[in-house]
């Protein structure tokens, strides 16, 4: 066998390595699930075998060990449904025969153990796992639209209860090793690299070979859907999901139905259930998108798909930071976490230790949760020095500048940084709204200039926009992706072009929710709409975290950059108002359309007076127009940053949009879902809405012409690819 090595103890024990070749984690190939089967007949078949220890091979230096992460990409991607049905059937077959082979299997777990890790964990009779705080056990398959199909939804339910199991299922949250103790999901915890030892120490115990479902007295904790107290959880779980995703999101439906049918059968008839709602999941529009962007496109682009093949890969060690305001410190913490030493740099010395303390509060945190070591902490720590001396950059392979956002400010100290700079080192800005070219003015190394624009906060946020400047070189673009793949964070790159691709398309989904406001309709609906459309937030509650004053401030720019050609934001003199004659600045000082000094935030009364309402009665037809309003208006502006070049990959679009600022997940992303509804169909609609509401929705040219042609932008990426 490939994939798994056998040995056999004095005792009669088996150990059964798992370690894929030539992959930094297990997954499950289908090489792996039909070669589960056979080590599976030997187990049964050879009497000196007593019991069974399953663990993983994968070395710790790199991660953890790790079981294995989820279904492997080549599955997921296909649309053939047999094939699929075959490949899920399968699994769910072999590890229904691991857990009836009649020998007691105890799964050691030394790493992460998630989706079809966790799952072939869970057909072992018993699980002990390190306690390493790197380690997680999940199910996270809802986060790429699909639920678990590996078992997870029959036997976790049946190990620690419907409620529990549906909670944990539709978050995708994961446990550390001794929540999943408590929660009832692992039986031990045990000290790193005695997981083997322990495994063992339980069958030489006397170790069960049964599941607890598949003994008579078997009784589903807090009780199935014909129990009163499990029926409450149905119907109350139900409605609650439903509530939480607006319906977008049919894997959440389907998980639910594959639940209900499943726990009140046994256990072979139940995972057949699993099966066929697994499959049908797996080929809705909504899933098959999901798993494209947030799984294989990101995937893609995390290893480096963009990075110019032809540079040497660069290894960043030394990164100096320019600001240690709320980005900069942000920024500071993320680089010392993947082992960079960091010189962060402010005016003050103060302002410079403000900026590390950001660090250690949140490390502080992590240590008192269980999430890191105390030493690992200081390490983290000890890589951060604050100064106010542009001196101690010198031998920085990156600087990254995120002070304010004043072109004069940046060009001074983009002249400061660079005095100390050797050729070669890249100095990136973290601007949010000046173009790249223009503050590259101020360098004297334009080719190694450009922009690394984060979002904020920092640590939480998993993409980074990689601006490219009319000079930027190819050397420069390698190193900032190298950067960017060293602190774990996605990167897109993009053109530079006034809001770069991310700021400029979210606006419009803030613009759009203003717009709305001035036409009539009650804000609450605009928010509720907005969220039903599948965005975190309204577009209202979003403005009001961004800033209202800023946006007031860009338009300001915008308006004195483009003079005769600009056009007004319907809806704009609303915020203007509020933030120059009534000081409304948004969440920032507890003050925007809502009120923040209560708990929840309350509509802001006065509103009413400045935005008179007309439209607060909601019918389904109406919710469904303007959802798809809202969406439509953010997927023109991406077609028009096609059509200028700021983009010209649908991965980074779709990733972008979905990482940056929420746009839906279950369409996939923007282009993704111009793609499934069709040009033709598309650019109708866009027409429609711009005959109703202005030219904002006329769609571009190249979408008339893609449209006549026929073509979608994935048609025209795999082409693109394959010459
Ligand atoms: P901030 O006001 O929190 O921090 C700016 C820091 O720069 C302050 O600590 C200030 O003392 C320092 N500074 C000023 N002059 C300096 C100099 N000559 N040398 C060294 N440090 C100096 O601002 P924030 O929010 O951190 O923004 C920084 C940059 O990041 C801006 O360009 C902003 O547009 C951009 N940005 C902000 C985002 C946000 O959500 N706040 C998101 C993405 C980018």
């Amino acid at each position: 066998m490939e994939n798994f090595k056998i040995e056999i103890d004095g005792d009669g024990i088996a150990t059964v390595t798992f370690d894929v070749p030539g992959r930094s984690m297990n997954t499950l190939t289908s090489g792996v699930m039909k070669e589960i089967p056979e080590w599976v007949e030997q187990v049964k078949g050879d009497d000196a075998i007593k019991g069974v220890v399953l663990t993983s091979g994968k070395p710790r230096a790199s991660a953890p060990g790790r079981i294995w992460a989820t279904w492997p990409g080549g599955m997921l991607g296909g649309s053939d449904l047999q094939a699929a049905y075959d490949a899920g059937w399968r699994l769910n077959g072999a590890l229904r025969a691991l857990e009836t082979c009649g020998k007691p299997v105890a799964a050691a777990i030394n790493g992460l153990a998630l989706g079809g890790g966790l799952e072939l964990t869970l057909a072992c009779h018993y699980r002990v796992v390190g306690d390493n705080s790197k380690i997680q056990l999940g199910l996270p398959e809802i986060k790429v639209g699909l639920f678990p199909g590996g078992g997870g939804t029959q036997r976790l339910p049946r190990l620690i209860g419907v409620q529990a199991a549906l909670m944990q299922m539709s978050e995708g949250k994961s446990w550390r090793p001794k929540d999943a103790l408590s929660a009832g999901v692992v039986h031990e915890v045990v000290e790193p690299g005695k997981e083997v030892e322990a495994a063992k120490a339980w069958i030489k115990g006397g170790g069960k070979a049964v599941q607890p479902w598949d003994e008579k007295s078997f009784k589903l904790p807090g009780g199935g859907p014909y129990h009163p107290a499990g029926s409450q959880v149905f119907i109350m779980g139900n409605a609650m999901l439903r509530k939480q995703s607006y319906g977008n999101y049919p894997a959440v439906t389907n998980m639910m139905k594959a639940v209900y049918e499943g726990v009140q059968l046994p256990m072979d008839a139940a995972l057949r259930v699993e099966t066929r709602y697994f499959i049908k999941t797996l080929m809705t529009p909504q899933a098959q998108g999901m798993i494209r962007s947030l799984f294989l496109s990101k995937q893609e682009l995390d290893k480096g798909a963009l990075r110019p093949a032809d540079v040497p890969k660069s290894d960043p060690k030394k990164v100096a930071v320019l600001g240690a305001g709320m980005m900069g410190a942000g920024i500071a913490y993320v680089q010392a976490m993947a082992g960079i030493e960091t010189i962060l740099i402010d005016v003050s010395q103060e302002g410079a230790d403000k900026g590390k303390s950001y660090a250690e509060d949140i490390l502080k945190k992590r240590v008192s949760r269980g999430q890191m070591t105390q030493d690992k902490a200081d390490a983290v720590l000890a890589l951060i020095t604050p100064t106010t001396d542009y001196e101690l950059i010198k031998g920085s392979d990156l600087v990254v500048e995120a002070v304010f956002e004043s072109r004069d400010l940046k060009a001074e100290v983009t002249k400061k940084a660079e005095a100390q700079l050797a050729p070669g080192a890249v100095f990136g800005s973290n601007t949010s709204t000046l173009p790249i070219t223009g503050l590259a003015e101020a360098s004297v190394r334009p080719e190694d200039f450009i922009g690394i624009h984060f979002f904020s906060p920092v640590d939480k946020m998993m993409l980074v926009e990689i601006i490219l400047g009319e000079k930027t070189g190819k050397a420069a673009i390698a190193k900032s992706l190298d950067y960017v793949m060293k602190i774990r964070k996605t990167p897109i790159v993009v053109n530079d072009g006034r809001g770069f691709y991310t700021s400029r398309c979210f606006g419009t989904y803030v613009a759009e929710g203003l717009a709305m406001l001035e036409e009539g309709y009650a804000p609450a609906m605009i928010d509720n709409i907005g969220r039903a459309t599948g965005m975190p937030r309204g577009p209202l509650e979003m403005h009001d975290d961004v800033a209202l004053d800023l946006s007031v401030k860009i338009t300001k720019q915008t308006k004195a950059d483009l003079g005769d050609k600009f056009t007004p934001q319907p809806g704009m003199e609303i915020v203007e108002k509020m933030v120059e004659e009534l000081g409304r600045y948004g969440r920032k000082n507890g003050k925007g359309f809502y009120d923040y000094d209560s708990k929840p935030k309350t509509l802001w009364k006065g509103l009413s007076e400045l935005a008179p309402v007309t439209i607060a009665e909601s019918t389904p037809e109406l919710v469904e127009d303007q959802k798809r309003r809202l969406l439509y208006r953010q997927a023109v502006e991406v077609a028009r940053c096609w059509e200028e070049g700021v983009i010209d990959d649908p991965r980074e679009a779709d990733v972008g949009a979905i990482l940056a600022w929420g746009f839906a997940p279950w369409t996939g992303g923007p282009i993704t879902m111009i793609d499934q509804i069709g040009l033709k169909a598309f650019v109708e609609q866009a027409d429609k809405y711009a005959a109703q509401y202005g030219e904002r929705f006329t769609p571009p040219q190249l979408l008339r012409d893609m449209a006549a042609k026929g073509e979608t932008f994935y048609g025209k990426f795999a082409g693109k690819k394959a010459a």
